[in-house]
């Protein structure tokens, strides 16, 4: 079988207009460029929240991300929202034969993720969250929480009770 035997036209077609457009919004200025860049290839982008250079939204599904208000996503972050199920691959094959599947990433408002992370499919993170610079987040992370290291764990939590 093929490896690529699961491709249309418009498949192809769509994957040079996104990955066009990611490579353009790598490296534009101001970030209200580049978030207008990434809302044109299907990121939902909420109010006043920046996105940095050289950060990667999903090549192949950039509508499978949604970014609140007020988001903070610095330099060189990547989200994904695709991987390999690898729970059928065996010994002799080429991992490239397993299936994708794909998760949503949902992050939500006055979420300031740090230089270089990387934030996995299916991750939601929580209002208020904070993500230290250069984590590999691989599950959800709840509001007001300090997540970092790779895999990321919560190191502290803000809590409503301290801010009153
Ligand atoms: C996560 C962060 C916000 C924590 O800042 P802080 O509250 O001042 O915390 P501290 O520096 O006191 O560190 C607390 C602990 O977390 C660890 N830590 C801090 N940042 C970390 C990171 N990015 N990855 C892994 N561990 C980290 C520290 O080593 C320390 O561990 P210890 O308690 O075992 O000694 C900050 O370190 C960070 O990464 N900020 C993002 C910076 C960035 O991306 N800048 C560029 C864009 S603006």
């Amino acid at each position: 079988m093929s490896l690529y035997e699961h491709r249309t036209v418009k498949s192809v077609l769509k994957g040079i207009w996104t990955h066009t457009l990611s490579d353009i919004a790598m490296f534009t200025f101001p970030y209200q460029v580049t978030v207008a860049v990434h809302k044109l290839r299907g990121v939902k982008v909420g109010k006043r929240s920046h996105i940095g250079r050289n950060c990667l939204l999903d090549d192949h599904n950039p509508e499978m991300i949604e970014i609140g208000d007020r988001v903070g996503i610095t330099y060189g972050v990547k989200i994904i929202c695709h991987k390999r199920d690898m729970s059928k691959y065996k010994y002799g094959m080429n991992p490239q034969q397993c299936p994708f599947i794909y998760g949503k990433v949902k992050i939500e408002d006055d979420v300031h993720i740090g230089i270089g992370s990387t934030i996995m499919p299916g991750v939601t993170i929580g209002k208020g969250a904070v993500i230290g610079a250069c984590s590999l987040v691989t599950k959800d992370v709840p509001p007001y929480s300090l997540a970092v290291g790779s895999p990321a764990k919560i190191i502290k939590t803000w809590t409503k009770e301290e801010a009153e």
